[in-house]
This record gives C-alpha cells, structure tokens and sequence, in this order.
C-alpha cells in the first residue's frame, strides 16, 4: 500500500467510526437508556457526545473525500488534490455517494436543536448505511451486486449499533446509580444480540461472495486481514458475553463492580476501534477473488461423498451422532445436575464418531484452489500439446497412456494420463503434481517438479492440452465425451469485420464446422438453422458470409483434433454443437448414421440440446480420495 492509500484507509477508518458512533449513540439514548429524574446527566452528556460525533464525521469525511480524490487523480500535491475534488465529486459514484452522506450528516447535526430522534437515528442510519456503494460492492452491479450492498449495509448498521453503543455505555455506567446503570446494560443486550447475529450472518456471506469462500480466507492477503477481523470480533464478543452473563449482576448488586465493568467496556471499545480499522484497510485492499488462494492446510473439504449411493452412509451418521453428542453437552452445560454424566457421554460419543468424519477430507496442496486463467483456449491447448510432446512424451508416451521409452527405469510406473481417474483431478492439483513432481515411497525422484523449468502460463497450458486429450481418448474410445467440456476459446472474424470470441455467443448455441481444401462442403446456408456458425478453415482462405463466422487462429484446428481424438487430417468435414452456455455437447462426423447435412435432422437436434442445459461445475473438485 502507498502512502496516500494508508492515509486513505485511516480517514476512512475515522470516519465510519464517527458515522458508527453517532447512529450508536443515538440508537442508546432512544433504546437503552431508562428513562427518569437520575438520567438528566447522562443524556446532557450523549447529546455533546452526538453532535461531536457528527462533526468528527463531516470534517473527516471530508478529508477522506480530499485524499481519495488525490489518490484516484494520482495527485502529488495538496493544491493538485484540492483542485480534483470536484470533479471526484461530481462524476464519480464514490463522489455522488459522499456527497449525500456529508448532506445526511448535516441535515442530522441540524437537528439537534430540537428532539427529534427517530429522524434523526434515521438520517444517521441511511448515512452509514451507504458505506457499501462507495466500496467494491457499489462497483459489482447486478444482482449479486445489489445482495451484496444490502448484506454490507446491514453489517455496517449493526457495526454501528454495537460499537457506537459502547461510549454511552461507559458514560452511563460511570455516572448512574449503580442499580441504574446494571439495567442500562441489560437495555443494552438486545440491541447486542441482534447486532452479533447479523454481523455474523452478514460475514458469512461477505466471505463467500467477495472473498471466494474459505481457500480466499486461508489463502490471500485479504482474507488474513479479514481473519484477523474475525479473531478481533471473537475476542470483542467473549468480553461482551463476559460483561452481560457475569459483571452485569454484580453491578446491580453492588456499585464497587462499576470500576471493573467500566475497565471492561473500555477494552470492548479498543477492540471494536481495531474492528473498524481492520475492516477499512480491508475495504481498500483488493479482495480475494482476484488473487490466487494458497491453501495452507493438506486436506480440504470435500461433500463428494455424499452424491455416491455407496459411500454417504458413514460420514451421514457420524455427522448426526457429532451433533446429538454436542446437544447432550450443552444440556449438561445448562442443568448442573446432569453435568458430569452428560460431558462423558459426549465425550464417548465424539471419539467414536469423529474418526469417521475423515472420508469428507481429501488431500490438498498449497495451489488445489489456483484456478487456470486460460480459459481453456485453442491456443492454450495447441501450445500444451507441443510442451507434452517436448517435456513429458519420455516418460508419459506420445499419447499419454504412461508407456513412453523411459517408463521402465523409473521406480514408479508414470501415471496413464487418458485414464478416467485422471479426471479425478481438480486444476489446482494438476498444477501442484506438474510443478512439483512425484517422489517414490523409497525417496527416489519419480518425476522431477516442472516448476523451475516450465512458466506457470506453460504449466496451466499442459493442463488445457491433458484434459482436451484426456476428452478426445474418451471420445475415440466411446464416441461420446464422459463429460461436458467447454468449447475451447477462439477468436473468429465475422461479417463486416466483427471480431468475436467465444463468449460473444454466450446464450446462443453455435455450430462449429471444420473444412479443409480437400473437402468438397456442400454450399448450403447455416443461416436459418438458429444457431451461429464458425468455419475452422484449414488450407483454403475462407471468408465470412451472413451469420457464418471464420475462427481466426490455426490453432483451433489443432485443439478441436485433439478433443475429439482425431488426427489433424481425420478433422476435416467434422461438426460441432456448442450450446447456449459454452459447452460441447454432440459431434458429427462425415459417415455418421445421423446425417447433420440434412437440416431438419440438425434442427432437431440443437433444439434438443438447448432445451437441455448442463449445470455442473466442470473446473470444480470431483472427488478424489488418495
Ligand atoms: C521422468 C519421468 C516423467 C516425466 C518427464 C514426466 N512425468 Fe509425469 N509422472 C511420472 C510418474 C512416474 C508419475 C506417477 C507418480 C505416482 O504414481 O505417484 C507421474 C504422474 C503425473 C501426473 C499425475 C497423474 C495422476 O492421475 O495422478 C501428472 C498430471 C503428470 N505426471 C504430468 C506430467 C507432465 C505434464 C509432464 C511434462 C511436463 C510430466 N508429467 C513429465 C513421470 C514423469
């Protein structure tokens, strides 16, 4: 991070927990604090308390907007940063959004002067509640987009409720009778409660969809600064749990407690300041799903299990029995008298069941949740095939069946790369077993690691190349693919000198036909058969007409020879449907009973398979147990 982003992440930091503490605090007044005579104090206080609040966020919220404005204009001076804020904040939607937070914050400092408090709480809420919109979640669009601004706002919401309640809470302790102030607490407790559980509900769903689930929380910077967030809030909540179930009491009963709750409630606040910093440094972080995740841990989670008839059973009943032994200890938790039976009995359980619950993990490596950035291109998969046959036909043999010439001397026999087990493999474990190669159980190298001598793009390359092989040895053996694969990426040139790709033709279907000079095609028009056409040309020049399109890469030509299990000559006169979401889904070869050069045999069968979408997730882990 530079220098002007830390300024940034502090402003920022600043601000929103001036925003928190004003919506807090006025949250406090009107929810937890009892009324009567004894309060007068207390209330003069919080009011000083709101408006200083309210003016350390319009002054710092200012300066955020100054500093972000210089660090979007790439400004290097004050005067420069001055001179760009306007326009920040005129044409931007961080600027729009600022610009109606510091009007809410002024028009709710306006109202101070008379009571007005659910306006006012009002005001402060949708003020800090835009926090969203002028973060990642604002430039996401959509619907995720929109869900995600909203779980946003309701966490920032209940930040604040929590948070900004924690200084008139202190007040309060400080100067109430000490009855009064152990009731506050306890007025204090639902608004605590509600914010812990939309905090957490609200989390849950941050990791999942900003940060790329847990691999994003374990293995990116972002996620240990959210990490890092989490412990805090966990550490923040056992002091809360610690204030309300123990001290609360003691307060009521007796006032020489009030030092040590006061003690206690100022630690919440640190913690809840940390919380606030953490989470700003986080907002001006770049999140998760645009890093590749280390996974830290050598086994991951895998449900794979349950979709298999033979194999659900077990782990099925050891997760029930780990549940009702948990609920047989937390009843021994609540009644005394059943304690000490109750925990043995959990504990009994537990260690039976859990050694079952090991079939859900499977081994994983630090890059199992790396994920290809090739988009399985016929480049990509052109390239690879070159690279096998260079590095790896040794050992592998020239098809990758694992009898190639140097097979017999090693101390373990090279893995056969068309099995079906191969398929097994998610990308991020090829890419570990590419990079790091194999040792035998005795130490001797089996396959030395590729990592220092191949680029990673070449290592995600060779992967493209051994799963459009491993499909076209499927697919010559069976005549089908065992599972849907992606058309391979290409760029075509269509009429009027439109270029497109592959995903330019997402959500409609398209047929892709192979011809080469020696093919005598019929010239007949695919124009009407509701499906874009691309011609992958070999040796003649080709140009498109109406909705035909001409793949623009040679390579295209290559990679569809080799998904389909055919030489490069064999390719000619093959055709392809690809339907609406980028999968092939049915091949046609000249001689094939189905005739596809009839189109009314060709319509019905697009029709078919659009009426027929895939949802899988084909790049997803299968399972794979070692
Ligand atoms: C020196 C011989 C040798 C070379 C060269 C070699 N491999 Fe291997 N490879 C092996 C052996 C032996 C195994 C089996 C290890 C085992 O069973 O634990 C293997 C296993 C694999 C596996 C794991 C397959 C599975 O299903 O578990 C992959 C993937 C793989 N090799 C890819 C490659 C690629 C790609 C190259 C070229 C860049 C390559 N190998 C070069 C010997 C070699």
């Amino acid at each position: 991070m530079s220098d002007i982003e830390i300024a940034a992440a502090v402003l920022r930091s600043v601000h929103v927990a001036a925003l928190a503490s004003l919506f807090g605090t006025l949250l406090f007044m009107a929810v937890a604090l009892p009324v009567g005579s004894g309060t007068a104090q207390v209330r003069r206080s919080m009011r000083r308390l709101v408006l200083i609040s309210g003016l350390a966020g319009l002054i710092a919220g200012l300066a955020w907007l100054t500093v972000q404005s210089a660090a979007i204009a790439g400004a290097d001076s004050v005067a420069m940063a001055l001179h760009v804020v306007p326009t920040v904040a005129l044409r931007t939607q961080f600027g729009h959004w600022m610009l109606l937070r510091l009007f809410l914050l002024v028009v709710a400092l306006f109202l101070m002067r008379r009571p007005g408090v659910a306006i006012q709480i009002a005001l402060a809420g949708v003020a800090l509640a835009v926090q969203p919109l002028l973060g990642h979640a604002g430039a996401i669009g959509g619907a995720a987009g929109a869900q995600l601004i909203a779980s946003e706002a309701l966490h920032l919401l209940a930040a604040g409720a929590w948070l900004g309640g924690l200084l008139p809470l202190f007040l309060a302790v400080g100067c109430l009778s000490h009855e009064m102030a152990a009731a506050t607490c306890r007025g204090f407790t639902p608004i605590g409660l509600a914010s812990v559980l939309l905090l957490a509900g609200t989390a849950v769903m941050q990791i999942a969809t900003l940060m790329g689930g847990l691999p994003g929380l374990f293995g990116t910077g972002y996620g240990h600064v959210a990490l890092l967030k989490l412990g805090l809030f966990v550490v923040l909540l056992s002091l809360a749990v610690l204030n309300r179930l123990v001290l609360t009491d003691r307060l009521a009963a007796t006032a020489s407690t009030r030092p040590h709750m006061r003690v206690s409630i100022a630690a919440e606040m640190v913690l809840g300041a940390l919380v606030v910093v953490a989470a700003a440094f986080l907002a001006s972080r770049t999140p998760g799903t645009h890093e590749q995740p280390v996974w830290p841990f050598a086994w991951r989670l895998d449900l794979g299990v349950f979709s298999d008839t033979a194999s659900w059973a077990e782990p099925t009943i050891a997760l029930g029995a780990t549940a009702i032994g948990l609920a047989i200890a937390v009843a021994g938790v609540i009644w005394h008298r059943i304690r000490w039976p109750a925990l043995g009995m959990f504990a009994a359980i537990e260690i039976v069941a859990i050694p079952h619950l090991d079939v859900l993990f499977v081994a994983a490596y630090p890059t199992s949740f790396f994920t290809s950035p090739t988009e399985f291109a016929a480049t990509a998969i052109a390239h690879g095939a070159r690279l096998f046959a260079a590095d790896c036909a040794v050992c592998h043999g020239v098809e990758a069946r694992g009898d190639g010439p140097a097979a017999r001397s090693l101390p373990l026999p090279p893995a056969d790369l068309t099995a079906n087990h191969f398929r097994a493999h998610n990308d991020g474990e090829l890419y570990w077993f590419i990079s790091h190669g194999f040792t035998a159980p005795d130490g001797e190298t089996a396959m030395a690691g590729f990592s220092g001598v191949l680029s990673s793009e070449a290592i995600w390359h060779l992967i493209d190349y051994l799963r459009a092989h491993n499909a076209g040895i499927a697919m010559r053996r069976t005549g089908s693919w065992p599972q849907p694969l992606p058309m391979p990426q290409f760029d075509a040139q269509c009429s009027g000198g439109r270029i497109i790709d592959l995903d330019d033709l997402r959500g409609r279907a398209a047929l892709i036909v192979a011809v080469s000079g020696d093919e005598q095609v019929e010239p007949r028009s695919f124009d009407n058969i509701g499906a874009a056409v691309v011609v992958v040309a070999r040796g003649i020049a080709a140009t498109p007409t109406g909705a035909t399109c001409i793949a623009s890469e040679p390579q295209v030509w290559t990679a569809l020879a080799i998904v389909l299990g055919v030489s490069l000559d064999a390719l000619a006169g093959t055709q392809v449907l690809v339907d609406q979401d980028g999968w092939m889904r049915a091949a046609w070869r000249p001689g094939d009973a189905e005739d596809w050069t009839d189109p009314n045999t060709l319509a019905a069968r697009l029709r078919d398979i659009q009426s027929h979408p895939i949802a899988v997730n084909m790049t997803g882990a299968q399972v794979h147990h070692h």
